[in-house]
Parts: C-alpha cells; sequence; structure tokens
C-alpha cells in the first residue's frame, strides 16, 4: 500500500509517547508509523498493546544515542516526519546520573538531526521535524508570572539543561541548515502509562499498597499539570498545522501546590477503595528536599490557543478520575513496571 507520509516517533513506548502513537496509529491510517524506542525501564510495549497489530504500524527497537543504526534507519525508510519524544524523563535520576541525560537527550537528538538533514538535504518540501520538550528548560517562576515562548532559558537541573541543549540544536538546525522543524514545550503531564517514579503516580501506586509518600521540602513547590491525552492532541495539532520554526508553549491552566495535590489524591483514592475518608492523608510524609527544586512552574499557552484554536478538553477533575479508575483496572501494569529495577531505584532514592 502507498502511504501518504512516513512518520518516526521516537520514545513511543513511553508515557507520553504511546499516546501519541496511539493517537496518530487511529486517527491516520493513511500514514506509516515507525515507533522507534530501546525499551529502557521507562518503556513498555504493553502500553501499546492494543494498537501493536495495526498494519500501518511498525515497531523498532533501537537507540537512539547510535548514530550509524540512526543513519541507517533513515537510509532505509526515508521519513517524511519525525515527532522524537525519546528521552531521559526523570529529573531526581538525572540528579543521580547527569551524564546518561546527556547522551540521551542531547546526542541522540543531534543523532536525529543528522539524519533528517542528511536524507531531506535535495528538498525540505513535505518534510518537518518535531521536537519535543518541557516547560522545565526556563528555570523556575517566583510566585506569579508565566513562561511565555520568549522566556529565556534558564534551566536548573541535569535533566532540564540537556532538554534546553536539545532545544537549542533542533533551533540550530533549523537556523544553520534551514531544517524544518517545530518545537514544543509543555507542562507536567499525567494520566494512565505514567511510570511510577513521578508524583502522581507514586502517590497513587503507595495509596494502594499502604505506603508512605514522600513529600520532598515543604510541599509548597507548584506545577502545572495537564492531561497526557490533550498533549497529545497538541502535538497532532502543532506537527500538522504549526508553523515552521516556532515554538509553542503548552499547558494545563492548572496549577497544583504539592501537598495539595497529595491531599486531593488521598481523598479521591480513599473513596475508591471504600477506605474512612482521612485513611491516606496519614501516609504523607515529607522527606529530604530535591536540589535544584524549582519553585513553581506554569505556562501562558495563549499562542497555540490562539493560533491553533488548542485548549485542555477536560477538567483536572475528569482526568484524575480517569487516571485513577485506569490504574485501579489495571494492576498488573503497576506491578509489572514496579517489579525488578523498580525495586532498586526505590530502596535507593526513598530509602538510603
Ligand atoms: P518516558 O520516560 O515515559 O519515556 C521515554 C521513552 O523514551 C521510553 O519509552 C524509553 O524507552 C525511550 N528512550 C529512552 N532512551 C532512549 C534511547 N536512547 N533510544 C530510544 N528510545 C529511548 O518519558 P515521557 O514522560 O513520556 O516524556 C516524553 C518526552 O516528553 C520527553 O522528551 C520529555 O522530555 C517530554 N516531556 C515530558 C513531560 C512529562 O510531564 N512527562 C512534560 C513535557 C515534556
Ligand atoms: P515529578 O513528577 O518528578 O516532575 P517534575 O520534577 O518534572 O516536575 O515531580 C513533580 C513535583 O513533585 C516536583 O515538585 C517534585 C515533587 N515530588 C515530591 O514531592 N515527591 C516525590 O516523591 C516526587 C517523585 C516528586
Amino acid at each position: 500500500m502507498a502511504f501518504d507520509k512516513k512518520l518516526l516517533i521516537t520514545g513511543g513506548a513511553g508515557f507520553i509517547g504511546s499516546h501519541v502513537v496511539r493517537r496518530f496509529v487511529t486517527q491516520y491510517p493513511n500514514y506509516q508509523i515507525f515507533n522507534l524506542d530501546a525499551l529502557t525501564y521507562a518503556g513498555n510495549l504493553e502500553n501499546l498493546s492494543d494498537i501493536e497489530t495495526a498494519s500501518h504500524y511498525v515497531f523498532i527497537k533501537g537507540d537512539i544515542t547510535d548514530a550509524s543504526f540512526v543513519m541507517t534507519l533513515f537510509e532505509t525508510h526515508r521519513f517524511d516526519g519525525v515527532i522524537h519524544l525519546a528521552a531521559e524523563s526523570h529529573v531526581d535520576r538525572s540528579i543521580t546520573d547527569p551524564m546518561a541525560f546527556v547522551h540521551t537527550n542531547v546526542n541522540g537528538t543531534v543523532h536525529l538531526l543528522q539524519a533528517a538533514r542528511s536524507i531531506w538535504k535535495d528538498s525540505y518540501e513535505g518534510k518537518r521535524f518535531y521536537h519535543v520538550s518541557t516547560d522545565e528548560v526556563y528555570g523556575t517562576l517566583g510566585a506569579t508570572g508565566l513562561f511565555t515562548e520568549t522566556t529565556p532559558y534558564a534551566p536548573n537541573s541535569p535533566y532540564s539543561a540537556s532538554k534546553a541543549a536539545s532545544d537549542h540544536f533542533v533551533r540550530a538546525y533549523g537556523e544553520t541548515y534551514g531544517l524544518p522543524y517545530v518545537l514544543t514545550n509543555c507542562s507536567n503531564n499525567y494520566g494512565p502509562n505514567h511510570f511510577p517514579e513521578k508524583l502522581i503516580p507514586l502517590c497513587i501506586h503507595n495509596i494502594i499498597q499502604q505506603k508512605p509518600l514522600p513529600i520532598y521540602g515543604n510541599g509548597l513547590y507548584t506545577r502545572d499539570w495537564l492531561y497526557v491525552l490533550d498533549h497529545a492532541r497538541a502535538i497532532d495539532l502543532v506537527f500538522h498545522q504549526g508553523r515552521n520554526h516556532e515554538t509553542y508553549n503548552i499547558g494545563g491552566f492548572n496549577e497544583w501546590k504539592n501537598i495539595d495535590l497529595v491531599r486531593l489524591l488521598c481523598e479521591l483514592m480513599d473513596t475508591r477503595l471504600g477506605r474512612p475518608a482521612g485513611t491516606s492523608a496519614q501516609l504523607i510524609t515529607f522527606v529530604k528536599d530535591r536540589p535544584g527544586h524549582d519553585l513553581r512552574y506554569a505556562i501562558d499557552a495563549t499562542k497555540i490557543h490562539t493560533e491553533l484554536g488548542w485548549q485542555p478538553s477536560v477538567t483536572f477533575e475528569e482526568g484524575l478520575a480517569e487516571t485513577l479508575d485506569w490504574y485501579l483496572t489495571h494492576p498488573e501494569w503497576l506491578e509489572q513496571v514496579t517489579s525488578g529495577r523498580y525495586q532498586t531505584y526505590y530502596q535507593t532514592h526513598y530509602l538510603d
């Protein structure tokens, strides 16, 4: 069958990537969709079991840090578009092992850019490199203000520094070689398939298990939370309609202090688990703060709203209800991802 486009999605077995792959596979039967993922601890093909047999979907296990593998892959398949999500994504891990973040997030991104530039060198017509990034590149906000697309980069963690560096390389390939790109910087996502090293799924998992809920520092740090399916929808829009060489900020208009969010999770979970009100809140435990902890993230998403008509489609209440129900009806997913290496991570990070 002749396809309209050959699209490479990297990191498609991860949290956000799996929702992006599912969206593109279901919305675009006329695209051939390749999912390239190294299946690190964060990648899980179970996330895609419902679409894995689609005839226009191809999974490739491979590593974006392997330059010759990446080049050969591009030469073989001659992709028209790339949506790049593969990354090391957890701030706490970046504090322990910054070089892994340089390796994957910086080197890996540049290998992809090189390969795209190489196969597209005769014509950029109909080609697009989409780099998925984070609002953390902007550093931290004080009590007021919002990140806009022109906020200067000021990353504070090795994770955000590595993402900032990758963003700069994408921009540089656009300026220097004319590579057609779009870039988005999104706030914290939540939803099904979120690995339980991040705050929301970690708390859901620990509430179920009746284990302590670790709150870093005083718990007054603020994040803006967006439902992952709304992020996937934004990526679809920007990929197809975003202006070339532009950045779009994506956010949930939904700021929560960590402690308030965890208290809300406790209440909602008590109701669902049939536990007396107040049971899970007793698990809240204040622990040592994260070094370089950013106080507050909040996004001004006016540009994507005015230009592309995007806004979140679900309220936080609705998104959290979907999320909690998903975790409660998929105990085998949590069981699978929290066995083995997760135990070692957890022991080292929280109990040392
Ligand atoms: P994740 O950690 O859940 O998934 C990352 C995926 O990349 C995994 O499937 C992993 O196997 C794969 N991967 C890692 N190294 C690889 C390599 N060397 N080669 C090929 N595949 C590799 O991450 P996520 O939360 O889904 O984030 C996806 C992207 O979105 C990242 O680029 C992240 O910076 C960005 N982002 C995340 C958030 C968030 O809240 N999670 C917010 C904004 C932006
Ligand atoms: P996280 O989910 O790691 O996302 P990010 O650091 O990329 O924003 O953390 C969200 C917030 O929750 C952040 O302020 C750190 C805090 N946090 C805790 O208080 N305890 C935890 O165990 C974790 C993982 C995070």
